[in-house]
């Protein structure tokens, strides 16, 4: 496959964020521009502190940026120069067509089983709860969890929550996985399980990753690394050209 010529998954031009605190502006993201390809696994290393955290959530629009641009399979995600045509309602709606994210502490439903955490963006898109709940036992079966349907989060291990989570950001075959720090609250082991599921599930689907992590280790799994740096990226941004 000729990647270069395909349509990025995900790109941002220009997406900076600032902080206005009692203390002074804090510029968390400065003039950040990054493509990644479609199915492309890309890990985002850098201090702490220097923004990794908050560039995932105005690439996501959980966060909204100040300045920039951000697209996601080619299409407007959101452009901080127009942010009145970007309403919640909006962001809302495109994030759950096209984007997962995977957060360092799973932040699963604890009233709801692990079927029924995965169900809930599904059903959100307006799917039927027979049909919402089939697809979320296929996605349970995809992260090792079929014995695990109806258990609750506190009967889970903190892998097989994550596993859970990792489920729930795919419900929605989205184009673009961001996951800061997924195995942030695992030991090794179970953090490595959870790593090479997301490169397998990456690989399966063509579902764009990247993610956030401070293990070395986890570099080999990733077709290319971005470091960053006092709120800016200091390598492997790739082609930004819109
Ligand atoms: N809500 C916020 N209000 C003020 N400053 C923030 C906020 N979120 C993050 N920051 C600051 O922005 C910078 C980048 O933070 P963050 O994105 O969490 O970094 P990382 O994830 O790389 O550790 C830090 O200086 C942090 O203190
Ligand atoms: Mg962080």
């Amino acid at each position: 496959m000729h990647k270069k010529a395909s349509i990025p998954a995900l790109q941002c031009l220009g997406v900076s964020r600032v902080f206005r605190t009692p203390d002074g502006e804090v510029t968390a993201v400065n003039r950040v521009s990054l493509s990644v390809q479609v199915g492309e696994f890309v890990c985002l290393m850098g201090p702490s502190g220097s923004g990794k955290t908050t560039l995932l959530y105005c690439l996501s629009g959980l966060d909204l940026p100040d300045a920039g641009v951000v697209m996601v399979a080619g299409k407007l995600f959101y452009d901080a120069a127009q942010r009145s045509r970007f309403g919640e309602d909006h962001l809302a709606e495109s994030r759950m067509a096209c984007l997962g994210f995977v957060f360092q502490t799973y932040h699963l439903l604890g009233s709801l089983t692990a079927t029924e955490n995965v169900m809930v963006p599904i059903r959100l898109t307006g799917t039927g709860r027979k049909e919402a709940r089939e697809r979320a036992r296929e996605l349970l079966e995809e992260v090792d969890l079929s014995h695990r349907y109806d258990h609750f989060p506190h009967q889970l291990s903190g892998g097989e929550q994550q596993r859970v989570a990792v489920a729930r950001a795919l419900a929605n075959r989205p184009r673009v996985l961001l996951a800061d720090e997924p195995t942030g609250s695992l030991d090794f082991q179970n953090g490595l399980r959870v790593v090479r599921l997301l490169r397998e599930l990456s690989n399966r689907h063509q579902t764009a990753v990247v993610m956030v992590t401070h293990i070395e280790g986890h570099r080999e799994f990733a077709d290319r690394l971005i470091t960053m740096q006092a709120g800016e990226l200091t390598a492997g941004g790739g082609e930004t050209r819109c």
